[in-house]
């Protein structure tokens, strides 16, 4: 990512270097010697064309000017931060229509290209394999979507709906952190011809929230795959929203497949999250296919140590050198936490358009509980993305109180608090690679 951009900004620096004259003169002084209103900024008049040569002449003087244009404001707008574009997310509000909404729900960038293929079940864990051929089976089924009235066909005529190869309508990977579940539901989504989505659980509540309930439904209903990510069991009002979202949209002969994650700390427990889903889930329990993924997280990690926080001095610095060439979002911790509140989550992911790589300044410790699950989508919607955090303040792993880390949201917050640690470890690595001095 910040490869490429940096390629980007050293064509600029050749062209205008080029173009003014100004070899061996660094960047912010061209800015500073010539503020943004010079005579530089205006296009030369055109002249009239008189052969061909003249005319391809004309052309490339356009394009090089057009160039130099696009060179010089880039250059102008960075002059606050040499070579790095700042942006702030807490002044961004961005509107997003249904169709807008609905286009989000494909898989994360992460998952972008995954694969069945790309998978690679562990030898020593049979239900990783039993899991990519159930779900292969599921996919050549899915593709065969029975003309509506998926559940009363179901519950009414199971012989007939037995007679594909999985004969469910929905199916739920359960298991730890880090065994494949989403790299296998992405896969999936992957395999089936559309329409279809892929997307957090708290990604379709928030879908609900901003369309209402029966708008939901009308979208999802003509959707052949229904891909669920991360199931959550810990708020009863959303369970049940969820639950008849998915019944809806099964007797409609929507397809469904679900995950949810089993806490390392509570080894053994997978099995109650699946006992529990089936109990929330009732009335569709028969028709999922339940299967618990055994195995260690694949990144070989539970819940990593993350990267000492950057002192406030050197933050500027850092991130003028690590992201060199990006567009990334600087903010003041506090302030973006009181942001969030005035933002719907289901827009978190539009608020981060374009943004490369974030940096915050003095990181302290979320009190409060609705707070904090805000900011449990944002660690989310930052993770999709990719986006490495440089950060001040307080350690990552206290983001959150010991009593949430504890209490009934533990799973939210102890994965925010894994997934902003793997995208901090990220910016470390980008500051690793550069040389020093
Ligand atoms: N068996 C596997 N083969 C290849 N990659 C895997 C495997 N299991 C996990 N991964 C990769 O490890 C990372 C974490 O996997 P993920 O699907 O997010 O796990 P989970 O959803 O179960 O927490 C992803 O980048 C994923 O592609
Ligand atoms: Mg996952």
């Amino acid at each position: 990512m910040s490869t490429l951009r940096a390629g980007a900004v050293r064509e600029f620096r050749a062209v205008s270097s080029s173009s003014e004259g100004k070899i061996g003169l660094p960047p912010h002084e061209w800015a500073a010697a010539e503020p943004l209103n010079q005579r530089n900024h205006q296009r030369p008049p055109k002249l009239p064309f008189v052969n061909a040569t003249q005319y391809a002449v004309g052309i490339l003087r356009e394009v090089m000017c057009g160039l130099h244009l696009m060179a010089r404001s880039k250059i102008l707008d960075d002059r606050k931060c040499f070579l790095v574009q700042v942006e702030q997310l807490s002044t961004r509000r961005p509107a997003v229509s249904v169709d807008e909404l609905l286009a989000g729900f494909v898989p994360s960038p992460r998952f972008g290209d995954v694969s069945f293929g790309s998978y690679r079940p562990d030898p020593s864990q049979p239900s990783q394999s039993e899991a990519v051929t159930l779900l292969q089976d599921f996919a050549k089924s899915s593709a065969k979507k029975q003309a509506g009235g998926g559940l009363r066909k179901l519950f009414g005529g199971k012989a007939k709906a037995k007679a594909n190869s999985t004969g469910r309508a929905g199916i739920y990977l359960d298991g730890g952190f880090g065994v494949g579940k989403t790299h296998l539901l992405s896969s999936l989504w992957h395999e089936v011809e559309g329409p279809k989505a892929i997307g957090t659980f708290v990604e379709y509540t928030n879908l609900v929230g901003a369309l209402s309930f029966r708008k939901t439904v009308e979208a999802l209903s003509s959707y052949k795959l229904v891909c669920i990510d991360e199931f959550e069991l810990d708020d009863p009002g959303d369970t049940v929203l969820m639950s008849r979202l998915m019944r809806e949209l099964a007797d409609a002969g929507v397809r469904l497949a679900a995950t949810s994650n089993t806490l390392p700390g509570s080894l053994g427990d997978g099995r109650f999250a699946a006992v529990d889903f089936k109990r929330e889930i009732q009335v569709l329990a028969d028709q999922f296919e339940i299967l618990h993924i055994d195995g260690e997280d694949f990144r070989h990690r539970g819940l990593p140590t993350p990267p000492e926080p950057v002192a406030n001095s050197d933050l500027d610095a850092r991130m003028r050198r690590d992201f060199a060439g990006s567009t990334v979002a600087v903010d003041d911790f506090s302030v973006l936490v009181d942001h969030l509140a005035g933002v719907h989550p289901s827009r978190y992911r539009q608020m981060l358009s374009d943004i490369d790589a974030a940096v915050w300044r003095n990181v302290h410790t979320i009190t409060e509980q609705s707070v904090a699950l805000r900011f449990v989508v944002l660690a989310d919607r930052l993770y999709d993305k990719d986006v490495p955090i440089l950060a001040s303040g307080v350690p990552l792993d206290q983001l959150f109180t010991p009593e949430m880390m504890t209490g009934g949201y533990q799973k939210k917050y102890f994965r925010a608090v894994s997934r902003l640690t793997a995208l901090a470890r990220e910016a470390q690595e980008i500051g690793d690679r550069q040389p020093v001095g």
